[in-house]
């Protein structure tokens, strides 16, 4: 039977990241990595068959409330190659059309990559009729080439293990949402599609002098922030995390040719933050493969952080958003 789907998938933020990839176009990573799922920040992706006549499409929402548009070429061709990659998987040849939207501003800067291959790894194989487990569908989801696409499968605390390749070894929940409410306070300083895109900064990583150095560092911090968040302990969790953000930063400013992500105001925000912690604030930052500042901090502590990052020079926008039980069909398509 065919049958249309609509699937809802957050992003998600790495608290240990996914940095050097033996191979980036199947996204098999050096070392593992923890992230939290978001809540807010999402895209929604409905698949759906289309008669053996029609064009097959790739749509996507420019702005919320703007039409559908054909996706941008090199969207739309990574697009277009998972759900080949689906169509083998399933064994079937079906024509579809896919229409995608963010709930986030597309100009915030923020990657979209992971909400937007997992939501439609799962509305692609909802719409195929693959009867796949959710370990199943994250190693799918990694083979877009999005590995943090592994991670947004599932909702609250998740690991991906390092998996040398085998596609069997999928992302897993170390605590569901509910275990512990932490908020992200986003500082939006840069909303420009990176200049360096995250598969190049995976494959040059290996080239800073490191690059090994933080590999031997990855297993300790994995187990801390394993640990923190059994114990919901921010304060154990937050230095751990604000240096591993700071170290892909080094991996990356020291790689060859070296990708400076930050700017100036990237910086601000960081010592905002440590002026915050040195008011007994608890507040930790983290920053992806970008100039945006995440800021993780409790429930009590987020209105004070959300307008301490309003005031500083260059901060464009602040978003909030919060752990999250992750994707979910939904009934409204993207229309
Ligand atoms: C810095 O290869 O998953 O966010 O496909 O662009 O989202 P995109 O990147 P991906 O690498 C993620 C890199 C990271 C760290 C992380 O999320 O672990």
């Amino acid at each position: 039977m065919n049958r249309d789907a609509t699937y809802e998938a957050p992003s998600n933020i790495a608290f240990v990241k996914y940095w050097g990839a033996r191979d980036p176009d199947r996204a098999v990573p050096w070392n593992r990595s923890i992230s939290m799922t978001l809540d807010r920040c999402r895209t929604r992706c409905t698949v759906e068959h289309v008669r053996s006549r029609e064009a097959e499409q790739v749509l996507f929402r420019p702005a919320p409330g703007a039409p559908l548009a054909p996706a941008p070429g090199p969207f739309a061709a990574r697009v277009t190659a998972h759900l080949d990659r689906l169509r083998r998987a399933s064994g079937r040849d079906a024509r579809l059309r896919v229409a995608t939207e963010n709930s986030f501003p597309a100009a915030a800067g923020l990657a979209s990559s992971a909400s937007g291959f997992a939501a439609l790894t799962l509305a692609a194989t909802a719409a195929l009729g693959v009867h796949a487990t959710p370990g199943e569908l994250s190693s799918l989801a990694r083979q877009s080439g999005s590995g943090s696409a592994a991670r947004s499968v599932f909702g609250g605390y998740v690991e991906w293990p390092r998996d040398f390749g085998d596609e069997s070894v999928s992302a897993h929940v170390l605590a569901p949402a509910e275990h512990w409410d932490l908020r992200d306070v986003i500082a939006v300083v840069d909303a420009s599609p990176k200049p360096v895109s995250s598969r190049d900064g995976h494959l040059r990583a290996t080239t800073s002098p490191y690059f090994d150095r933080r590999l031997d560092r990855i297993d300790r911090r994995v187990e801390a922030v394993r640990a923190a968040i059994a114990e919901r302990s921010l304060e154990r969790m937050g230095p751990v995390i604000e240096d591993e953000a700071i170290d892909l930063h080094l991996i990356a400013m020291s790689s060859a040719p070296p990708i400076f992500y930050w700017k100036p105001a990237t910086l601000a925000v960081l010592e905002a933050v440590r002026r915050l912690r040195d008011d007994r604030t608890a507040a930790w930052a983290t920053m992806d493969a970008g100039a945006n500042v995440h800021v993780i901090c409790d429930p009590a502590s987020e209105d004070k952080v959300a307008r301490a990052l309003q005031r500083v020079p260059g901060v464009q926008s602040v978003l909030r958003d919060r752990v999250g039980p992750g994707p979910r069909a939904v009934a409204e398509p993207v229309r």
